[in-house]
């Protein structure tokens, strides 16, 4: 349950390794988040993560395996967090796979297992998190969107089109759950200096993971259901969105 204040006390992450996740667990803790669970494919890496939150203040840190592209697991995977930890304030959909669209795009099953695990395997398991949180009669979940999900790009047509499936997806999903004392706020950053991109040049108005975690911080607070970073690249996406096809397709992007 989230405190009197209306902090959150506890949290799921799945996607436990990302950059922007732990630079999120780092300010929630600062305000008070004490119980987190990281899920994610790297028990090790998981463990490391771990030891850094309970070094800044959580009481307790669990991790535990979690691959969003095995869509068979997840209602047990769903399950099992559930029963074992009790009540969960927020859950944090912050797994995903960039890819590299020109290599993937060459190739279907490669472009299938950016699909598989962004748009189908997020899916999957946010069925099963929306009905447990349901039942519990409260909870926020955050799911990691892109700017990107605004007007796929020729440059990452196919990560964009998993990320505009899941975005649309958790849209409709927090309509679907209004009333029930279950929120969905969709995050869109643009560029995000992480591990995800650390190979690519910087984009404009490139973000680091902790102004992500900021704006995702104040989202909450504000119960915002979306949430753009930096602010002002709602505006540039607006632009872009609405140009004809054959202008945008100049733009080469
Ligand atoms: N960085 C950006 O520019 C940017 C911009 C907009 C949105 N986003 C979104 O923000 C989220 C977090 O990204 P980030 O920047 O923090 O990058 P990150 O540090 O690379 O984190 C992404 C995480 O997703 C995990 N993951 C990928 N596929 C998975 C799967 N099938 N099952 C379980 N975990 C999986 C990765 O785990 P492994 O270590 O096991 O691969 C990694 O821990 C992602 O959803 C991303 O699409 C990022």
């Amino acid at each position: 349950m989230k405190n009197s204040l209306g902090a959150v006390q506890s949290v799921l992450v799945l996607g436990g390794d990302s950059d922007i996740a732990f630079a999120t667990l780092r300010e929630l803790i600062c305000a008070r988040t004490r119980t987190i669970i990281l899920a994610g494919r790297s028990p090790e890496r998981l463990e490391a993560r771990a030891a850094d939150l309970r070094e800044l203040g959580a009481t307790s840190v669990e991790v535990t395996h979690f691959d969003g592209a095995d869509t068979g697991s997840h209602e047990a995977f769903v399950d099992q967090v559930f029963s074992h930890n009790g009540d969960v304030d927020l859950v944090f959909v912050a797994f995903g796979t960039l890819g590299s669209q020109m290599e993937d795009e060459l190739d279907r099953e490669r472009t299938l297992t950016v699909i598989q695990s962004n748009y189908v395997g997020a899916v999957s398991v946010l069925i099963p998190i929306a009905a447990a949180l349901k039942h519990q009669g409260h909870g926020t979940i955050v799911v990691m969107s892109t700017v990107a999900a605004e007007r796929p790009r020729r440059s990452n047509y196919i990560y964009g089109s998993s990320k505009a499936g899941i975005d649309w997806f958790a849209q409709g999903l927090g309509d679907a759950l209004k009333g029930s004392g279950v929120n969905v706020m969709i995050v869109r950053p643009g560029f995000v200096k992480s591990k995800m991109t650390s190979h690519m040049e910087d984009a404009p108005l490139a973000a680091t993971p902790e102004e992500v975690a900021q704006a995702i911080v104040a989202g909450l607070r504000r119960n915002h259901e979306m949430v753009w970073v930096p602010g002002k690249i709602r505006w540039v996406m607006s632009v872009l969105r609405h140009l004809p096809r054959a202008i945008f397709r100049r733009l080469n992007l």
